[in-house]
């Protein structure tokens, strides 16, 4: 993701995403019990540099302080190369983005780098977890895909491998929230999904995004822009589940997750549409739109597409790639901007330890 704050100032769909949550997470909450006096321990996986949960945080501490003022502390994880400093001033209100913490008595935040593939607290002390746009990242990727550089354009063994890491990766998601959930404690999951209708992020209707992506590098990989290995290494390690998916090991059995006390209590998909795509039906400008889109597509796919290019170019080269790369993409935007857009589908989840 890049960092700075800028991931947030890019991306404002994923807080619309958020504020979309924002009721589950306040009705988990006011179903959780916990004795008076006790201290609340919330979790938010996945936050990046925080900026987006923002307003979700502080709608879940007003609400708790309608019964009285007990200790809240909100553990922010992510992966150790996030950027942990822009989390950190922006949750201490040092930047243009408003902040609950410094107008809240008795709420702490800590911040952590364990992944969500590994424990984040200790057993039993959760009550509430919140995870949005991010457990689609796989723990690793299974095989590059032929002719493709996301899940949603692969097939026959390809997709098999990559369904088999994903069913794993979510299991074991699922077990170590299981471990560290107090009993009756709640997650609220929002999750990149593709939905009952075969929509998923950037193919809600009009150009997919993912087949622009792909078609971009091949057209690089044909006049011998980049190499056969680049080109395969392009693959991005991600997954979107369908609801089946998401819901089979909360309701078999014999999952593991089902053994450890998970239960699914709710799931439903929504597409929120893409700001920019809706800001341009209105200004119908379409150098602004390309120009206001494309950084938001940057924000989390430019660091994996840079790490496919060869080492051996030197830093300069690869990065003047990446420039024509999504040079070209905002070209097509300007061009032609018509049917282009990021709407997020997403999947979410209300989750119990029974
Ligand atoms: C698209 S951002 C979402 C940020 C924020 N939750 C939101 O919805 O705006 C995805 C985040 O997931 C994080 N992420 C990816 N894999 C992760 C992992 N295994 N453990 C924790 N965070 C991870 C990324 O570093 C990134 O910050």
């Amino acid at each position: 993701m890049s960092g700075g704050g800028l991931y947030s100032l890019a991306t404002i769909g994923a807080k619309d995403v958020i504020d979309n949550a924002t009721p589950s997470v306040l009705s988990a909450l006011n179903s959780i019990q916990k004795p008076d006096g006790a201290h609340w321990c919330f979790s938010d996986m996945g936050c990046a540099d925080g900026g987006t949960s923002l307003s979700l945080w502080a709608n879940a501490i007003k609400q708790l302080r309608l019964k009285n003022d007990d200790d809240i502390q909100i553990v922010y994880a992510d992966q150790t190369g996030n950027d942990f400093n822009a989390l950190v001033q922006i949750l201490h209100g040092n930047t243009q983005f408003e902040s609950y913490l410094p107008t809240s008595d008795n709420v702490t935040v800590m911040e952590s780098g364990a992944s969500f593939y590994t424990p984040i607290l200790p057993k039993n002390t959760l009550h509430l977890g919140f995870s949005a746009t991010a457990m689609h990242w796989l723990s690793q990727k299974p095989c590059n895909i032929a002719n493709h550089v996301h899940m949603v354009g692969a097939k026959g063994d390809d997709l098999k491998k990559f369904q088999r890491q994903a069913a794993n990766d979510w299991q074991n998601i699922l077990i170590h929230r299981a471990r560290e959930l107090k009993s009756g404690g709640k997650l609220v999951l929002v999750n990149f999904c593709i939905d009952e209708h075969g929509q998923y992020l950037g193919n809600t209707g009009g150009v997919n995004m993912f087949n622009n992506f792909n078609s971009i590098w091949q057209q690089f990989l044909e006049n011998n822009t980049i190499t056969e290995s680049e080109y395969a290494a392009m693959t991005l390690p991600q997954y979107y589940n369908t609801v089946e998916e998401f819901s089979a090991p909360l309701l078999d059995s014999a999952s593991d997750a089902y053994k450890a006390g998970l239960r699914l209590v709710d799931i439903e998909t929504a597409v929120i549409a893409c700001p920019f795509a809706e800001d341009f039906k209105q200004h119908q400008d379409a150098a602004k739109f390309a120009k206001e889109y494309i950084p938001t597509i940057r924000s989390w796919n430019e660091s994996i597409f840079f790490g496919a290019l060869n080492s051996d170019r030197p830093i300069a080269e690869r990065q003047q790639l990446i420039e024509n790369y999504y040079g070209q993409y905002e070209q097509q935007v300007r061009d032609a901007p018509e049917g282009h857009g990021m709407g997020y589908v997403h999947a979410y989840m209300t989750i119990e330890k029974i």
